[in-house]
């Protein structure tokens, strides 16, 4: 059991709105549980958010990247932007921790990504862009 889509949209504040439409699209055949879709649909959110506001910088020109699969077990969700990447990963993994306090972000992003899937893995190169990768299990 296996499938896959690749997606690429603008980074466009109200693309978020449309990310999560293709995640619970996506996702329909799965036959999912009302408050994991929930959960899904929210991590997808902050991950397409922190790529159009802070690695795009909401440049509008610029694409973001969801590709999103799933196989008998595990549902992956992959958010890619190229933009100014991260310098300290760990650090911006932190719960609280943000680079735009002033414009009232909480700095909780990652946190709720970590809580809500079994695997978070952010890769980051300044001046070229973040790759996140989020695995959710299903299944048994
Ligand atoms: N795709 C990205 N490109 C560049 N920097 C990023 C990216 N994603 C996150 N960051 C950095 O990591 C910090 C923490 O991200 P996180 O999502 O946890 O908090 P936030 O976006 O600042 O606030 P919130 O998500 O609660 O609105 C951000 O403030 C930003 O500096
Ligand atoms: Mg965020």
């Amino acid at each position: 059991m296996y499938n896959e889509i690749k997606t690429s949209f603008l980074a466009k504040i109200e693309n978020v709105m449309l990310a999560r439409t293709i995640g619970v699209g996506f996702l329909m055949g799965l036959d999912l549980q009302l408050n994991f879709i929930n959960e899904v649909k929210t991590v997808i959110s902050e991950a397409v958010t922190n790529a159009i506001v802070h690695g795009c910088l909401s440049n509008e020109n610029k694409f973001v990247q969801m590709n999103l699969s799933y196989d008998a077990v595990n549902i992956y969700i992959e958010v890619i932007d190229n933009g100014i990447g991260i310098e300290d990963v760990e650090k911006a993994k932190e719960p609280l921790f943000s680079t735009k306090v002033e414009e009232e972000r909480a700095g909780l992003g990652f946190t709720i990504m970590d809580v809500f899937t079994d695997r978070l893995d952010v890769e980051s190169k300044v001046n070229e862009g973040t790759r996140v990768l989020m695995v959710k299990k299903y299944s048994e």
